[in-house]
């Protein structure tokens, strides 16, 4: 195996072992199946391959000081999972099987956990996708279910240091009655202009607004959107955002740190207010934004002034990280322990 430098992974792909796959087929999902193959195969007319039949979830697993494999959140990921199933009108995946899947994926990758201490940990990625054929435009009747793993550090690349974002106009990720709340493969097609602009342009992601009315914020590429202001934890309600399992647990959090926690529309003149602002993620934890460029009005709202992030946000990173690696009591009971 090639060394790993674990303390300066990205968030990319590394190939690990062995990925693990099951396939609905006559009206049941079949055994789990252990492949060391990076590859699928897979029907020409797949629906996944041609009406996006797909949907995808993100979830991490830790090394803990103790040790321990922790994955944060997993059953969240699951019935998640199961609402883009819904949605799409894909098979769901029952979260027992979800949960034999990841139990088995973890403990035949273990060497790509990252070690404690570095900063990185093993990404979980599960896959359910339309693998029947279809040429009308019908949802399939098979269905392969899979999860492969990847050590990833940071998704953005400044890590906890804050970022940039700018405001789009010129493109929606979502529709009002679309896709936008379940975490299918079509949202994200539908946001790679924007969020290739934006890098191109020097920022770290794009800043969706609602998509009907252009006022409200939804989300920060594929992360979501907070601010605080007055002891507040403030995050856009909408029908459009994916509900993001880190921004529930930072709610959470913030609740229990004695803020008051907010869910309601942001709109883009409330951005001058805010004390702290940033995106979370599983991918992104918490990234700090430093700046806000509005493209359409050339504005630019200015945060961690210091060039560091806030203390509200630094006390919600270290919380959530130190409940992920076993360094805080886990009292919400969000971790799954693997052994
Ligand atoms: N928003 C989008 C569009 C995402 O892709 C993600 C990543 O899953 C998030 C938000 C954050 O959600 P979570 O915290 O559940 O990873
Ligand atoms: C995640 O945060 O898990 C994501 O899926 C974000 C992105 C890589 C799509």
């Amino acid at each position: 195996m090639a060394e790993i430098d674990w303390g300066n992974l990205s968030f990319g792909y590394t190939k690990t072992k062995y990925n693990v796959r099951t396939y609905y087929r006559d009206g049941k999902w079949g055994a789990l199946e252990v492949s060391s193959e990076e590859t699928i195969n897979i029907h020409i007319a797949a629906t996944a391959l041609h009406y996006g039949q797909e949907a995808f979830e993100g979830l991490k697993a830790f090394r803990g000081k103790d040790g321990k494999i922790r994955v944060f959140r997993w059953e969240e990921n699951a019935k998640r999972m199961q609402k883009s199933a819904e949605a799409i009108l894909m098979q769901e995946v029952p979260s027992d099987l979800f949960k034999k899947a990841m139990v088995k994926v973890i403990n035949l990758n273990k060497e790509f956990i990252p070690p404690y201490g570095t900063g990185s940990s093993l990404y979980l990625r599960p896959l359910l996708i339309g693998s029947g054929p279809q040429v009308g435009v019908k949802p399939a009747e098979e269905y392969l279910f899979m999860i492969f793993v990847t050590p990833v550090g940071p998704y953005f690349k400044e890590g906890f240091n804050p970022v940039d974002v700018e405001i789009v106009r010129d493109y929606d990720r979502a529709a009002p009655n679309g896709t936008g709340h379940v975490k299918v493969g079509g949202n994200y097609a539908a946001s790679l202009r924007a969020g290739v602009r934006a890098h191109d342009e020097g920022y770290a992601a794009s800043l969706f607004l609602d998509s009907k009315t252009k006022t409200y914020i939804d989300e920060a590429g594929p992360a979501n959107f907070f601010g605080i202001k007055d002891n507040k934890y403030i995050t856009p309600d909408s029908s459009s955002i994916l509900p993001s399992i880190t921004n529930m647990s930072l709610r959470d959090l913030a609740a229990d740190m004695g803020m008051t926690v907010e869910r309601r529309h942001i709109a883009v003149d409330e951005l001058e207010s805010f004390e702290e602002v940033g995106a979370c993620g599983t991918a992104a934890v918490i990234s700090p934004i430093k700046r806000i460029h509005d493209r359409n009005t050339d504005k630019d709202y200015f945060y961690c002034k210091d060039g560091k992030a806030g203390p509200i946000s630094t006390k919600l990173y270290k919380t959530l990280q130190g409940i992920q690696m076993g360094e805080i009591e886990d009292k919400f009971g969000w971790n799954t322990i693997i052994d």
